[in-house]
């Protein structure tokens, strides 16, 4: 079970630098990595098991995060109450988003980044991935608002990039009113 110490702090540089596409089959290092991630988003959103095993709530990991420089990510999303979807995607892209901008109001957050950062960090309202399963089976995924955003923010990742480089650092609220809040 990962806790909280085995995932990277943002001074650590592996977290800049970019990672490999994989090959497939996907090696047993890696699918077990990949039900590692899972099972800390899952128990992270669970208050009771966050509480137990002091594990911060998050909705999204990539393999970077482990110190693996490969590209692939995990997303574990509460669509309602207690229940949860689970995305896995390798060699994720993006093949098309919206126009639209939006942004976390509260700020977005990030489990290698253990503060606050303010400031609007643009995402796309609305995109769709195109990547691969665990298994290898090409995958097409739409997501929109709190997913969309989730999907954005491990797809940097992956390039080396930190949700903070997105804020401007002279306004950290520039053009907020072109952006729709979330
Ligand atoms: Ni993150």
């Amino acid at each position: 079970m990962l806790k909280m110490c085995d995932i990277l702090d943002e001074n650590d540089k592996t977290l800049r630098q970019v990672s490999e596409e994989v090959t497939f089959p996907l090696s047993k290092v890696d699918q077990k990595n990949i039900d590692l991630m899972l099972e800390y988003l899952r128990n992270s959103q669970i208050e009771e098991l966050s509480e137990k095993y002091k594990l911060r709530p998050g909705m999204g990991l990539s393999a970077v995060q482990l110190g693996v420089l490969k590209r692939y990510f995990v997303v574990v999303y509460e669509y309602e109450e207690g229940k949860f979807e689970e995305y896995i995607l390798v060699n994720p892209k993006i093949i098309s988003n919206s126009t639209e901008e939006i942004y976390v109001e509260a700020g977005e957050g990030c489990l290698s980044v253990n503060r606050y950062v303010e400031g609007i960090v643009p995402r796309y309202a609305r995109v769709t991935l195109e990547g691969y399963d665990r298994d290898g089976n090409k995958i097409h995924v739409r997501a929109r608002e709190e997913l969309a955003i989730a999907f954005q923010h491990e797809l940097d990742h992956l390039n080396g990039i930190l949700f903070y480089d997105k804020i401007d650092k002279n306004n950290p609220f520039k053009n907020k009113d072109k952006m729709r809040a979330i």
